[in-house]
């Protein structure tokens, strides 16, 4: 039975859908099966993964939670779920924000996604969902779904500040909605090990969450190679295979899969 990460924080901007992306294609390097879902309504994973015109797309998430909430019949999997070289994904379009504003009218609103994604379980190793950077009804239901969550800090956008109360609202969707629900660690990304501010704020986290949450070995490096990447839609092990970057999504897989 697949295991169901989200990656997530309430900041934009610090790499959950590049995290997501590169994740997706160093746990399949390494043999195992991935389905990557873009949960955010600016679709910038399923841009990652090539789709060009993502409002053209008749079925993505967006539809699927439409479909969850007036309790329709899905379409078959073959309909929306797209594969690029080895990774499947769900992709997403701006139909998700109309979702978002359906939600709070909704009874049992959160746990729409974790409908969906359960029976899609048993054919993944891992199903990682990529989030939106804030605290809605979107975000509630990606954390109602998971097992775990990657955080993701990057050391540039006063990191600290927004984590705590990220890790209060997992604290509470464990005990109100989601009892599996655990922090996987927490991410540095952007993170030039040889600025100060780097060297600072990882000392920060460490010293604040020591023997709380684990603060992955495997630290994302600032490389123009990551937007290039984007911008041609290659994973970093297609684009840039000797990268820092790279290299730090590798071993960032092989911690996951371990744990
Ligand atoms: N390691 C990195 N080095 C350089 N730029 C990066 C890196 N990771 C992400 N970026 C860039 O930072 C921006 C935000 O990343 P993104 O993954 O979209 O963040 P989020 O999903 O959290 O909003 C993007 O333009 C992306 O290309
Ligand atoms: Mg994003």
């Amino acid at each position: 039975m697949g295991k169901i990460i989200m990656c997530g924080s309430f900041k934009g901007g610090v790499g959950k859908s590049v995290t997501t992306f590169n994740l997706a294609y160093s746990l399949a390097e390494i043999g195992k099966k991935v389905l990557a879902v873009d949960f955010d309504s600016q679709a910038n994973l399923t841009t990652c993964f090539g789709v060009e015109d993502v409002e053209a797309l008749p079925v993505t998430i967006g539809h699927l939670m439409m479909a969850e909430i007036e309790e329709e019949a899905l379409p078959e999997t073959v309909d929306y779920i797209h594969s690029r070289n080895g990774v499947d994904f769900i992709p997403s379009s701006m139909v998700l924000s109309a979702v978002d504003s359906k939600l709070r009218l909704e009874m049992g609103a959160e746990g729409m996604l974790s409908r969906i994604l359960e029976p899609l379980r048993e054919s993944y190793d891992y199903i990682l969902i990529d989030t939106c950077p804030s605290l809605g009804a979107l975000t509630i239901n990606a954390l109602a779904a998971a097992d775990e969550v990657i955080i993701t800090v990057n050391p540039q956008l006063l990191a600290m500040m927004g984590l705590q109360d990220f890790l209060k609202t997992v604290g509470k969707i464990r005990s109100r909605i989601n009892n599996r629900l655990s922090v996987a660690g927490i991410l540095l990304t952007m993170c030039d090990s040889r600025t100060n501010l780097c060297k600072v704020i990882s000392e920060e986290v460490a010293e604040t969450f020591q023997n709380q949450i684990r603060i992955f070995e495997s630290r994302i490096p600032t490389t123009v190679k990551v937007g290039e990447s984007v911008y041609y839609s290659e994973p970093l092990i297609e684009y840039a295979p000797g990268n820092g970057a790279c290299e730090a999504y590798r071993m960032l897989a092989k911690e996951v899969a371990c744990a």
